[in-house]
C-alpha cells in the first residue's frame, strides 16, 4: 500500500517543479554494478536515506520515475522498483497514486544539518560554524550597564515589533555614517539576519518565484529559499569574485523577482565585490525591476583594507529604491544575541513589521538593550577583534602550509574563513572522517547552490584560537593519512557540474 506523508495529506501546491532529474540522482549515487554490499538496492537505498538526512536531497521532492532512473543507473527496472519499495518502508519516501514517489523523513530521525546544530558540545573542534564568541568580561560589563536603562522598560508591555526606537535610531545612524543617509523609519530590527532574510522573502516573493543566489553562498540563506518554495538560479563566485556579465545577463534572462548577494567578505569565498561592479548590478536589477537583498553581515569584519560603503549607497541619485540592506551583530559581537536588521524603503519597512507581528510579535527588549550598548562601544571593541582575527588566520594559514602543503587557497581581504582547494573531490568524506578525529568541518557541497558540487572546496574558519586551529589541522591530517573513502561523485561523471 502506499504510504501517505500524514504532513503533507492535501497539500500539493507550489510542488510541480520539485522534482529531482534522474541524471541528477544518479550522479549523487555509486554505480549499482559495483555496489557492496550486495544486494545493490538495499545499498542503493541507503544511499539515498543519507543523501535526505544529509539535506543534500530536499524534503517532499519527487524523486525520478522508475523507468528513467534505470537507465540513468543503467540498471533494470526491478532494481529500481526494490529501492522505492525499501525508502517507503523505511519512511525516506511516500507515494501518491498518479503523482510518483516523494521523498521524507522517517519519524524520529533528525536531518544532519538540524543534529549538528543541536550537539552536545564535546571535545571536538568546531569549524563548522564560523561564529566568533562574545568575550565574558565585555558580556557581564554590558549586562551591568544596560541594568538602569531595562528598569525603565520593566512597566511597559515591551512589545516593539519594529524594533527599540533607540536601536533603531543608532543602526539608522551607523548607516549614515557609512555614507547612506538613512532615518529610523527605514530599519527594522530583525531576530538575526537570518530573519531578516525570511522575513524579506515572504512578503516580496510567492511561492514558485525565481530567485537569483550565488554559488557557492550562505547555506542558511540558500535553505531558507528552498523552504520558501522558490526556485534558485545561481551565479557563480569563484577565487576572483564575481563574473559581473554573467549577473547582468542572468537577471537579464531570468528576470528574477529577487537577488540575494554577500558583496561584502562573501560567505565562504570572502570575496569583495569592487564599487564599479555594484554600480553594475544596481543598473541590471533596476532594469529588471528586481528587488536586490544585500546581506552585509560581515561588512565589518575588514581585515587588510577599509570597511566598504553600503551597496545601496551606489545608486544614483533618482534610482530604484529596491534594495534591501541586511546587517547582523552575530559577527562583529555575538550571534548568541540574535538581534539583526534590515534597511528598506520606509513603507516597506512598515509592511515588514506587519508581518513579523505574525510570526514573533518583536525580539527581546534584553538582547536590544545589549545590542546597543555593544554597539555604541564598537570602536573599541572592534579593533582587538579584528587584531585577533588577523592572527588566528595567519596561525592557520601556517598550520595548512606545514600540514597540508597540496592545498592551496587565497587569502580573504575579510570575513572569517579561508575557501580551501583541496586540489581532489573529497571534501564530504574528509569532513566525515574529520569527525571521527574530533574536528567538526563541512565540506564544500554544504554551501552548493546545488547538490552534488564543489567537493573539491572546504570552508575553514578562522574563529578558534590559534592553538585549536593548528590541533584542528593537524587532525585533519591524522584523518587524510588514514586513507577515505572514495566520494560517490568522484567515481560518476559529473552530470551537474
Ligand atoms: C552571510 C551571512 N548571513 C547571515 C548569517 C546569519 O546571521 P544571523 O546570526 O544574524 O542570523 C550568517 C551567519 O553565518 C552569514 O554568514
Amino acid at each position: 500500500m502506499d504510504a501517505v506523508d500524514p504532513l503533507r495529506r492535501g497539500d500539493r501546491a507550489g510542488r510541480a517543479d520539485r522534482t529531482l532529474g534522474s541524471r541528477q540522482l544518479a550522479a549523487m549515487l555509486p554505480d549499482p554494478a559495483g555496489a557492496r554490499p550486495r544486494p545493490a538496492f538495499r545499498h542503493l537505498a541507503r544511499e539515498i536515506g543519507t543523501l535526505i538526512l544529509d539535506g543534500r536531497i530536499a524534503l517532499h521532492v519527487r524523486l525520478p520515475a522508475e523507468r528513467e532512473l534505470a537507465a540513468a543507473l543503467n540498471t533494470s527496472r526491478a532494481t529500481v522498483t526494490a529501492v522505492y519499495d525499501l525508502l517507503r518502508e523505511s519512511g525516506y519516501a511516500y507515494s501518491r497514486q498518479g503523482s510518483g514517489t516523494w521523498t521524507a523523513m522517517p519519524e524520529g530521525r533528525t536531518p544532519r544539518r538540524l543534529a549538528r546544530v543541536l550537539e552536545a558540545p564535546d571535545a571536538a573542534i568546531d569549524l563548522a560554524r564560523a561564529a566568533p564568541g562574545l568575550p565574558e568580561h565585555v558580556l557581564v560589563d554590558a549586562l551591568v550597564r544596560i541594568a538602569p536603562h531595562l528598569a525603565g522598560h520593566a512597566d511597559t508591555p515591551g512589545y516593539h515589533p519594529y524594533g527599540l526606537p533607540d536601536l533603531r535610531a543608532a543602526i539608522a545612524e551607523r548607516f549614515t555614517r557609512r555614507g547612506l543617509a538613512t532615518v529610523p523609519e527605514q530599519i527594522l530590527v530583525t531576530s538575526g539576519a537570518q530573519h531578516a532574510l525570511t522575513l524579506t522573502m515572504g512578503l516580496l516573493c510567492g511561492p514558485g518565484d525565481r530567485v537569483m543566489v550565488e554559488n557557492p553562498s550562505y547555506p542558511n540563506a540558500l535553505e531558507a529559499v528552498r523552504r520558501a518554495r522558490l526556485r534558485p538560479v545561481s551565479v557563480p563566485v569563484t577565487d576572483t569574485g564575481w563574473d559581473i556579465e554573467v549577473v547582468e545577463s542572468t537577471l537579464g534572462q531570468v528576470v528574477p523577482q529577487l537577488a540575494y548577494l554577500i558583496p561584502d567578505f562573501h560567505n565562504p569565498t570572502g570575496c569583495l565585490m569592487p564599487g564599479a561592479e555594484r554600480e553594475r548590478v544596481l543598473r541590471a536589477a533596476e532594469r529588471t525591476g528586481t528587488w536586490l537583498v544585500v546581506d552585509e553581515t560581515l561588512t565589518d569584519l575588514a581585515l587588510d583594507v577599509p570597511a566598504p560603503p553600503p551597496f545601496a549607497s551606489h545608486a544614483r541619485p533618482g534610482g530604484s529604491g529596491q534594495v534591501v540592506t541586511i546587517g547582523s551583530m552575530s559577527k562583529t559581537h555575538w550571534a548568541g544575541l540574535r538581534i539583526g536588521w534590515l534597511r528598506a524603503p520606509a513603507q516597506v519597512v512598515t509592511e515588514l513589521a506587519g508581518q513579523r507581528l505574525a510570526n514573533d510579535m518583536g525580539g527581546s527588549v534584553v538582547d536590544q538593550l545589549l545590542a546597543l550598548e555593544l554597539l555604541a562601544r564598537a570602536e573599541e571593541l572592534l579593533p582587538p577583534r579584528l587584531e585577533q582575527l588577523r592572527a588566528q588566520r595567519a596561525a592557520l594559514g601556517e598550520a595548512l602550509t606545514e600540514h597540508m602543503p597540496r592545498w592551496t587557497w587565497r587569502v580573504p581581504p575579510g570575513g572569517l574563513s579561508l575557501w580551501v582547494d583541496l586540489g581532489e573531490p573529497i571534501a564530504s568524506p574528509l569532513a566525515e572522517q574529520a569527525r571521527e578525529c574530533g574536528v567538526r568541518i563541512e565540506g564544500g557541497g554544504h554551501f552548493g547552490a546545488y547538490p552534488g558540487i564543489l567537493e573539491q572546496r572546504m570552508r575553514i574558519p578562522y574563529t578558534a584560537s590559534p592553538e585549536a586551529l593548528r590541533e584542528a589541522v593537524q587532525r585533519m591530517a591524522t584523518a587524510l593519512a588514514g586513507g577515505l573513502p572514495l566520494p560517490p561523485a568522484a567515481r560518476r561523471p559529473r552530470w551537474i557540474a
